[in-house]
C-alpha cells in the first residue's frame, strides 16, 4: 500500500511519478515529471484531474486502496489533455456513478477521446460552485492557459487552488511540497512557465486577475511540485513574467475595402495588437500614392494584407503593390492576410500567393500547427460577409499569435 500523502483533511494526492525521460510536445523532459491527481474524500467524494493514459489502470487500482470507486460522485477534469485526462477512461469504467465536471467545450473531446457518449457531464461556467458535501469547489474559466477548454478549481474550506498545468514544474519528485524539496524549485518553475505558459501571456494575466480575490493558502498543480510555501512568490512571477514589455514593433494593415468590411476586419486586427502594445499603422491602400505604401511597408515589421473579393479577384490598388514585394529586400518581416467575401473569397488567396513569393514569413494554418500545436490560429483570415460573434475570436487568436511573435514569444 502507498503512503497516504495529504494536502489538507480529506484532501489526498493520488498521483503518478514518471522518472523517465518523457517525450512531451517535442521536446525530451530529461527531469521527468509527474501527473498529479487529487481525492477529496467528502460526502460525495471527488477525484480532480488524473493521470498520463499510459498510467490509467495503475491509477485506478492505486485509487482501489483509498475508497470504494463505486461512491465517486464527481471528476472534475480541468484541462483534456491526455497527460491528464487519460486515466479518465480506466476511472469512468469503474466509477459507474460519477458525474464528469468541465467546461463546455471539454465535452466533445472527452466524449470522443473516451467513449464517454452514454456518460452524465455536468457543465460548468466561469464561477460557478459545487457541493461535495462539506467542502466546496469553484471552477473559473482560464481559457488557452494553454487550451481553449481549460479551467482551474478552487476549493473554498481549504484555501486550495487546483490549477492543472498552470504553476507546474517538469519534475519527477518523490517530495511532493515544495518546502520539501532538496534544492530551489524556482528555476524550474520559470522554465515550465516559460515553455508552456508565455505564449499565451495575455491569458496568464486575465487568469491573474480572475485569482486575484482568492485566499490561496496551497497550489496543487497537476505536474510537478505542491506549492505550499511562498505561494504569492510563484503567482508573481506568473505576473511579471506574462505583462507586456515596452517594445519598439511595430505593424502595418494595408486593405482595400469594397463595402467596408475588410476594413472593420482591419480594424479589428489593429484594436487586438494594439492592446500587446505594439504599434499600427492602418493604410487604405486606394488612397496613398504606391510609393509611400512601399515605405511604409519596409519600416514595418509585421505586414497584414487585406481585400474583399469581387468577381474572384483582388480589388482597387492593392494587386499593384504585391507586384513590387518580390523585388525588395523584406526578410525577416511577418506578413499576414485577411479578407472578406460573399461566395467563396479567391481573392484572399491570390493575395497569399504573391506573398509567397517574397522573402517574409508568411503566416497559414498549417504551418502553425507544426510549430506551436495551435489548431485555432487561422491564417488567412477569411470572413464571409461582415465580422461575426464567432470571426471576432479568430480575429483576437490571429491578431495575438503575431503580437506574440514579434515580441519574440513563440
Ligand atoms: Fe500537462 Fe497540457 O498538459
Amino acid at each position: 500500500m502507498r503512503d497516504k500523502i495529504m494536502l489538507a483533511e480529506n484532501i489526498y494526492w493520488v498521483g503518478k511519478i514518471d522518472d523517465r525521460d518523457v517525450p512531451f510536445h517535442r521536446l525530451t523532459l530529461t527531469k521527468g515529471t509527474t501527473y498529479n491527481s487529487y481525492l477529496l474524500k467528502t460526502e460525495k467524494p471527488t477525484i480532480i484531474d488524473t493521470v498520463d493514459i499510459s498510467f490509467g489502470r495503475e491509477f485506478v487500482d492505486n485509487l482501489k486502496e483509498l475508497i470504494d470507486l463505486q461512491e465517486i460522485k464527481y471528476i472534475v477534469i480541468n484541462h483534456t489533455e491526455p497527460d491528464h485526462s487519460g486515466g479518465l477512461g480506466s476511472l469512468a469504467a469503474k466509477a459507474k456513478n460519477a458525474v464528469i465536471v468541465c467546461t463546455e467545450p471539454a465535452v466533445e473531446e472527452l466524449k470522443e477521446m473516451y467513449k464517454l457518449h452514454n456518460r452524465e457531464f455536468h457543465i460548468v461556467k466561469d464561477g460557478d460552485a459545487l457541493d461535495i458535501g462539506g467542502k466546496t469547489l469553484r471552477f473559473l474559466e482560464t481559457p488557452y492557459l494553454h487550451t481553449e477548454e481549460t479551467m482551474v478549481t478552487y476549493c473554498e474550506e481549504d484555501k486550495i487552488l487546483f490549477p492543472c498545468d498552470i504553476f507546474s514544474t517538469h519534475v519527477a519528485n518523490y517530495e511532493y511540497f515544495n518546502d520539501m524539496a532538496k534544492e530551489d524549485i524556482t528555476e524550474d518553475f520559470k522554465v515550465y512557465y516559460t515553455l508552456i505558459m508565455h505564449p499565451h501571456r495575455k491569458y496568464v494575466q486575465d487568469m491573474i486577475e480572475k485569482i486575484k480575490e482568492l485566499q490561496i493558502e496551497i497550489i496543487a498543480p497537476s505536474h510537478g511540485f505542491i506549492l505550499r510555501k511562498d505561494v504569492k512568490k510563484f503567482i508573481d512571477i506568473y505576473d511579471n513574467m506574462s505583462k507586456n514589455t515596452v517594445n519598439d514593433k511595430k505593424a502595418t494593415i494595408i486593405y482595400s475595402s469594397m463595402t467596408g468590411n475588410t476594413k472593420k476586419i482591419g480594424n479589428l486586427i489593429k484594436e487586438n495588437l494594439e492592446m500587446s502594445n505594439i504599434s499600427v499603422e492602418v493604410v487604405d491602400v486606394n488612397k496613398r500614392a504606391k510609393e509611400e505604401v512601399i515605405s511604409t511597408i519596409i519600416n514595418s515589421d509585421a505586414i497584414f494584407f487585406g481585400t474583399s473579393t469581387k468577381y474572384a479577384d483582388i480589388i482597387g490598388n492593392l494587386e499593384d503593390i504585391l507586384k513590387e514585394l518580390k523585388d525588395i529586400k523584406l526578410e525577416g518581416k511577418i506578413a499576414g492576410t485577411f479578407g472578406s467575401y460573399g461566395w467563396s473569397g479567391e481573392a484572399i488567396e491570390v493575395v497569399q500567393d504573391y506573398l509567397k513569393n517574397t522573402d517574409m514569413k508568411v503566416l497559414n494554418t498549417a504551418d502553425i500547427i507544426k510549430s506551436t500545436g495551435m489548431t485555432d490560429v487561422l491564417f488567412p483570415i477569411r470572413v464571409r460577409f461582415s465580422p461575426k460573434e464567432e470571426n471576432l475570436k479568430q480575429i483576437e487568436r490571429a491578431s495575438i499569435y503575431v503580437a506574440e511573435l514579434l515580441l519574440n514569444a513563440l
